[in-house]
């Protein structure tokens, strides 16, 4: 049984204007996995991660969490998850330990499970020397990881997190990352929402990359990555003249004085340094980024749209 699985889930926002957030998504997570959703902003993963979590309602298709209809057992999918929401605001006088302890008590755990499983959260996004100070005197990141050990010390099946790293230093986006991957180590399954491509390539064993509502590709990060024919990227500095015959040959982007020349193998990733180097160049080559592959099948995609129009 899976995790977490939607079949052809739609959303559209009616209002002022009629938005279709989602358009049909159909992925599976299985237990015991990080699974990511990578998309740009307005891509609907908010949309999706309510809705999996009993919190909005779909237009159309069904969702479920543990084989329980996310729709008609939403009392029971509750019992099972924990979620860190986008844009989660602290009770002020609330502090980290108070966060962490009650809300596992209000899910009925003992004092002394809540104690523990609290302490072991709270230090593991180390907060704890901090968990009795307010929320209120609490720094943006701080808040960020009180709510994040909450959800933590819930002892829930299923976490659910939206971008929980975003507004973090360099140094606890990469502590909750040991984290979450130390929580699917121990069997948890865990949901999470990021546009940022590197935590999506370091964390996930399997992640689907969605945009305007639609999902683009979904597999192990080396199967998204073997989506595109180029394996390789040379990152050449200066003139590009001497290099016409690669240039022309494959796909490129230039940043001003910098250009990414894709290549499809090894070899001739280390010829093109080569030639790069003889002709007073800076070149380094190194294997296709996560970003690279979705660039290329977002943008692929817009200039589809575009060409549509
Ligand atoms: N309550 C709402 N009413 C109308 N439109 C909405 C509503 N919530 C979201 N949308 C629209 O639905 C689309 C998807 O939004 P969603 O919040 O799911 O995106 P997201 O991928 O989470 O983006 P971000 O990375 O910015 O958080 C966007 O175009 C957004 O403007
Ligand atoms: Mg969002």
């Amino acid at each position: 049984m899976d995790a977490v699985k939607s079949v052809n889930l739609a959303k559209t926002y009616r209002g002022k204007e009629t938005v279709e957030a989602l358009k049909g998504v159909t992925l599976s997570i299985e237990k015991g996995e990080l699974f990511t959703l990578l998309g740009p902003n307005g891509a609907g993963k908010t949309t999706f991660l309510r809705i999996i979590s009993t919190q909005l309602l779909p237009t159309s298709g069904e969702a479920y969490v543990l084989g329980l209809n996310v729709l008609n057992e939403a009392e029971k999918v509750r019992e099972h998850i924990a979620v860190v929401p986008q844009d989660v605001a602290t009770y002020g006088n609330f502090t980290p330990w108070e966060y962490c302890y009650y809300f596992s008590l209000l899910r009925g755990m003992t004092r002394q499970k809540a104690k523990e499983m609290s302490e072991t959260a709270l230090k593991a996004v180390e907060l704890w020397e901090l968990r009795n100070r307010t929320c209120a005197t609490l720094s943006g990141g701080e808040k960020k990881r009180a709510i994040i050990a909450a959800a933590l010390a819930s002892d829930a099946q299923v976490l659910m997190l939206d971008e929980p790293t975003s507004g973090l230093d360099a140094i606890a986006r990469r502590k909750v990352w040991t984290v979450l991957r130390d929580m699917v180590e121990h069997g948890k399954t865990i949901l999470l929402t990021t546009h940022i491509m590197e935590e999506a390539e370091m964390v996930s064993d399997r992640l689907a990359i969605i945009h305007k509502g639609e999902l683009m590709a979904q597999g192990s990060v080396e199967e998204i990555k073997g989506l595109t024919k180029e394996k390789f990227r040379v990152v050449v500095e200066g003139g590009l003249k001497t290099l016409e015959k690669y240039v022309n040959n494959t796909s490129f982007v230039s940043f001003g004085s910098k250009t990414i020349i894709y290549v499809e193998d090894g070899d001739e990733a280390i010829e093109l340094v080569r030639e790069a180097l003889e002709n007073g160049l800076r070149a380094e080559a190194s294997p296709i980024t996560l970003e690279d592959v979705f660039v290329k099948l977002v943008g692929g995609r817009e200039n589809e749209v575009r060409k549509n129009c």
